[in-house]
């Protein structure tokens, strides 16, 4: 896919935003730190990675996105010298990675994930990845999204829907599927902080770039997407 919406890219400023949190969270804890190899999953446009690169000490930084097209865009806006990036879907089989990803094995002294977790649907597979390429003492500092309860405030939009819901996860347990994870990989967690934030996003951003990605975040967890998609999209107006 060609990947050349600036609309959608100037739209990002969110994610922007959330990562350079965590960004500062990371320099603020350890100003010093020297990184040998930095891996930042789901990647997008690169403008994150190479905020790492810039504010980090590092050798190396990689950059891994399953989609093709913000690969490409990173590669010619957002290069350093010591920057990589690779093509992938985190969460493949390890043998099916790209041999330059498998090449780390063990090597990595920093997983970086912004705003991408969260899309991930086979999540074993992919903590089973980031795990085999952590080097002893590695960390993993990752902004989880927690996905909305469309109801929420709703209840009666709730009754309505009822018979597409599969499952809502409440925000505690959307987290603990990847604290269960972290449990089963033998990774300590360090320090976990719920943060609510709210954003004021332009009305055409919204409709046109955040609502369709809310939607496929909620179709792919909670809903028959195909049977409900217009009266979610008219919900979903209505709150906007
Ligand atoms: C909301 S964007 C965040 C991009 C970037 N981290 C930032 O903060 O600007 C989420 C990214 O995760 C990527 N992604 C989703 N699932 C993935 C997977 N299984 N493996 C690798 N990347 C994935 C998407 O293609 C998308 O570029």
């Amino acid at each position: 896919m060609e990947f050349n919406d600036t609309e959608y890219i100037n739209s990002l400023f969110i994610f922007k935003d959330r990562a350079t949190k965590l960004l500062n969270k990371i320099v603020t804890d350890t100003p010093d730190k020297k990184y040998d190899t930095i891996v930042d999953i789901g990647c997008g446009t690169g403008v994150v990675t190479q905020m790492l690169a810039h504010r980090l000490m590092v050798d190396h930084i990689y950059g891994i996105d399953i989609d093709s097209g913000v690969i490409e865009f990173a590669k010619h806006t957002h290069n350093e010298s010591n920057i990589q990036y690779i093509n992938q879907d985190i969460s493949a089989e390890w043998y099916e990675l790209a041999p330059g990803l498998r090449a780390l094995e063990g090597r990595v002294s920093l997983v970086f994930s912004s705003a991408c977790f969260q899309w991930i649907d086979n999540k074993r597979n992919a903590m089973k990845n980031i795990y085999r390429l952590l080097k002893n003492g590695g960390k993993i500092c990752a902004d989880i999204m927690q996905i909305p309860d469309l109801f929420e405030g709703f209840p009666d939009m709730y009754e309505k829907f009822t018979g597409n819901i599969q499952n809502i996860p409440t925000k505690v347990q959307q987290m603990n599927v990847w604290s269960d994870l972290f449990q089963e990989f033998n990774l300590k967690i360090i320090s976990q902080e719920f943060i609510l934030e709210n954003h004021t996003i332009p009305e055409k951003a919204f409709i046109d770039h955040f609502m369709p990605m809310l939607i496929c975040l909620w179709a792919k967890y909670w809903i028959d997407y195909s049977k409900v998609r217009d009266e979610v999209q008219h919900l979903i107006y209505e709150r906007s």
